[in-house]
């Protein structure tokens, strides 16, 4: 495992790619707008996607509208909070502006690329380079465990055995109240029934965003049994 923690955050603002700017009276308008429209999300995106197409699991990243979505609710009590497959940091940022702490934010990111870009962007956030079968024994959280956990992870390209891994390692890492969010491009919930009645979890479809590419359903998971 290789924790990285580096560079200086550029700016507060909600960088590119990140989450509808939820605060109009921001100071640096003009800079926030210019970094905006920059490409490099899509650009980062493009060479991660081609060096690894299936564990990237996307065609874009993240949209505003789903990392809006996906954070709905949140406020700065909700943490703290572990973000599996951050990728560009959509939901990450998203977290941010909802007034999420980023030291009380950690992500665990498979591919370095993404990790150490994300590292470098926003230093407080504990960035983590490694695999979120291993969760368990990446989080930093300790006993207490995550008050939150935001999956990004591309959970229907993956093996049975791998999806049951990560989620009862969620599932520890997790406070006895706690919940799972995640995404899906598919109609329904992209962790199976059988796994779901395993783990004891009840899932909850909580938003259908039409503006993602390809359009997304956010579920809402919790364990109703605990200790399986
Ligand atoms: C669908 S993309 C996430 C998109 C992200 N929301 C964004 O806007 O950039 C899936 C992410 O999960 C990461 N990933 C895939 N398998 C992983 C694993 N086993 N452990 C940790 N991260 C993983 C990929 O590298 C990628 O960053």
């Amino acid at each position: 495992m290789l924790r990285i923690t580096s560079g200086q955050t550029e700016c507060g603002c909600t960088p590119q790619g990140g989450a509808p700017n939820l605060r109009p009276n921001h100071g640096k308008v003009r800079g926030c707008i210019a970094r905006n429209i920059s490409a490099w999300p899509i650009s980062l995106f493009g060479r991660e996607w081609f060096r690894s197409p299936r564990s990237v699991g996307a065609i874009a990243p993240s949209s505003a509208y789903l990392a809006h979505a996906i954070t709905n609710g949140l406020s700065k009590t909700d943490g703290p909070v572990l973000e599996l497959g951050p990728g560009t940091g959509a939901f990450t940022r998203a977290l941010m502006e909802r007034g999420v702490l980023p030291e009380q934010i950690a992500a665990i990111e498979a591919s370095e690329g993404f990790a150490a870009t994300l590292a470098g962007q926003l230093s407080r956030v504990t960035v983590i380079h490694g695999d979120a079968a291993r969760i368990s024994q990446l989080t930093p959280f300790g006993p207490s465990g995550a008050a939150l956990i935001i999956c990004g992870l591309p959970l229907l390209s993956m093996p049975p055995a791998k999806v049951l891994r990560i989620l009862s390692g969620c599932m520890r890492s997790l406070r006895q109240d706690g919940e799972l969010r995640l995404f899906t491009y598919g109609p329904r919930c992209p962790v199976s029934k059988v796994i779901r009645a395993r783990l004891g979890l009840v899932a909850r479809r909580i938003a259908f965003v039409p503006m993602n590419i390809p359009p997304a359903s956010v579920f809402s998971l919790r364990q109703e049994v605990h200790g399986l």
